[in-house]
């Protein structure tokens, strides 16, 4: 049974004093069972995220992200973050995202790098991965998200089983959904989420061992109206949440229905309800 995970990503927002009073609420109003949450700051709100959520018994359960890592350990990288440095601040960290991919120039291999480093170090990554529009209404989002999941995981193509260790999660994020209101249809989104499985099980010797476990989030404009159709779908096991993750009612919203989700698939296995 693969787990039902919510990440926050709240991208470049918040101070430090406002981050943890937001991260103390959300825990306290998403305290429900089942679901893997976790919150992802701007690198200098990490600490008190972090610590607001040890001060309070319903932040127990929520897990601390950084957004981004360096591709190298450490070295003269000016103004860069290290994974090495993330350790005991976060235990989860996005790599890939779209904004850094267009903003920031990160290509396939640098992102299979910043992998490499995140997994050495124990944090358990998020590789976003996602087409534009004009990719999917030429057909061929399915074909880009493959060519990326492979440049993004070739550098463990000696050792998948070191992914399959750290937990990797994959966030299908279409470019022309983040930020703009207009998501992907569910359907479509669990059917990428099912291509994400075949494409990575189709990499090689040891990479079918992690696909079918492997976690498939949908990002993109997700609010508590729309997590339904995504969280309906048994091949999406989850969200990553820019906007709304910034709003309490709106991430109470969601985490509640992703609550639903994960006592469907508890009941659909024996385990209970
Ligand atoms: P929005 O939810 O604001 O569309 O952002 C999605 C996203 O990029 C999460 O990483």
């Amino acid at each position: 049974m693969r787990p039902v995970i919510i990440a926050a990503n709240w991208k470049m927002h918040t101070t430090p004093a406002d981050a943890a009073e937001l991260a103390t609420t959300l825990a306290g109003r998403t305290n429900v069972p089942d679901v893997e949450r976790v919150i992802c700051p701007p690198f200098v709100c990490l600490a008190a995220v972090r610590d607001a959520l040890a001060a309070t018994p319903a932040g127990l359960g929520v897990g601390v992200g950084a957004q981004n890592v360096h591709h190298e350990l450490s070295g003269a990288f000016t103004g860069e973050i290290g994974a090495g440095m993330l350790v005991g601040l976060a235990s989860w960290v996005i790599v890939g995202h779209s904004e850094r991919r267009r903003d920031a120039g990160e290509t396939d291999e640098l992102i299979s790098r910043k992998l490499q480093r995140a997994v050495e170090v124990g944090l358990r990554p998020i590789l976003c991965v996602g087409e534009q529009l004009a990719e999917r209404e030429a057909g061929m989002a399915e074909s880009v998200v493959a060519a990326q999941l492979g440049g993004s995981l070739a550098g463990f193509a000696e050792d998948p089983a070191a992914l399959g260790a750290a937990g990797l999660v994959v966030a299908y994020e279409p470019v022309w959904a983040i930020g703009t209101g207009r998501t992907a249809r569910g359907a479509d989104a669990a059917a990428m989420a099912e291509a994400i499985r075949q494409a990575i099980g189709g990499l090689g010797r040891g990479f079918d061992a992690i696909a079918t476990d492997l976690p498939v989030l949908y990002g993109g404009s997700v609010s508590a109206a729309a997590a339904g159709e995504f969280l309906a779908e048994p091949a999406i096991d989850g969200a990553l949440v820019g906007g709304a993750s910034l709003k309490v009612e709106e991430m109470a919203g969601i985490v509640a229905r992703a609550s639903l989700t994960a006592a469907g698939r508890r009941a659909a296995t024996g385990r209970g309800g």
